[in-house]
């Protein structure tokens, strides 16, 4: 891949990057649309990183269908798709992690703690392999795309990062490999993140800038949905992940959310332009 990388650029061709875990729907496949349109040549990886997962997570569970992936490449025109074995990542011996100290401690970091550190290291690693010019990152996992614009930054790593919006299903449920976890029952009761969502949005649009009401009212809210359990919520500066006290016109910010359905975790969040 290195040498495929270095004989693209020797070309003068445009690098774009989608790295995933596979298991593609609809929201991978926007970000895949994005970088054929911003780029020459687009490589997407797929590769479920045993690094970003703890011990009690969905590793071993996590759903995969590499031939019907490849399949959705290529319908989609990708150029190349880079599958590497875990071995081959992380060789006995391997012992380099990458770690965005502050943002990476907060609201995701703080539930699944080894979380971020696992997917620095593995984006630092696939940058260093796929060499890109571009890379694109979905806005469903905004706190994951604010960490990487970190790390970009900090370790001046020579990658631009786009972030792309959120592709939903009809009735708001964001897409998500995980959602193929949902029974019948819950899939049903995981709207009430896009719901709460909806909610936090229009009381900031009838003039609320109070971050404390906005977030209570929001649990309050989600308090009707008696199957479902609230992980967080909470309101952050779109560009830093810093928490406002109060909203100031001009800004953008995200309302996160995080619930656990049954034994599935889920996350979503709304850009608000103030
Ligand atoms: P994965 O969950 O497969 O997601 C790959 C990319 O697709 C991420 O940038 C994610 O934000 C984006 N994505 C997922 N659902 C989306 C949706 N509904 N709309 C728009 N974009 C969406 O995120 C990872 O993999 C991994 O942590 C990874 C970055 C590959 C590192 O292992």
């Amino acid at each position: 891949m290195q040498r495929l990388s270095d004989s693209l650029r020797a070309e003068g061709k445009k690098i774009g990057f989608v790295p995933t875990m596979g298991f593609l729907h609809e929201g991978h496949i926007s970000l895949i649309r994005q970088s054929k349109a911003e780029s020459d040549v687009t490589v997407v990886s797929i590769f479920v990183n045993p690094t970003q997962f703890a011990p009690n997570e969905d590793f071993n569970k996590y759903p995969r269908d590499i031939e019907k992936d490849k399949k959705i490449l290529e319908d989609n025109g990708v150029d190349y798709v880079f599958i590497p074995e875990a071995g081959e990542i992380y060789p006995s011996g391997f012992q380099t992690f990458i770690e965005v100290q502050e943002i990476s401690k907060k609201f995701e970091g703080e539930f699944r703690p080894v979380h971020f550190k696992g997917v620095t290291t593995i984006v630092a690693i696939l940058f260093n392999i796929v060499k890109p010019h571009v890379t694109f990152f979905g806005q469903k996992d905004a706190q994951q795309a604010a960490i990487i614009k970190q790390m970009i930054n900090d370790l001046k790593f020579d990658v631009q990062i786009n972030v792309c919006p959120i592709i939903r299903e009809p009735d708001g449920l964001a897409m998500s490999s995980r959602n193929v976890y949902l029974s019948k029952e819950e899939r049903g009761d995981a709207l009430a993140l896009y719901s709460s969502l909806m909610h936090g949005k229009k009381i900031i649009e009838d003039g609320e800038k109070n971050s404390s009401k906005i977030i209570s009212s929001l649990k309050n809210n989600f308090e009707a949905y008696k199957n479902i359990q609230l992980d967080y919520v909470g309101i952050v500066n779109a560009g830093n992940f810093k928490e406002p006290d109060f909203l100031k016109e001009g800004n953008e910010y995200y309302i996160l959310i995080a619930a656990r359905v049954g034994k599935t975790r889920l996350i979503d969040n709304v850009l608000i332009k103030i």
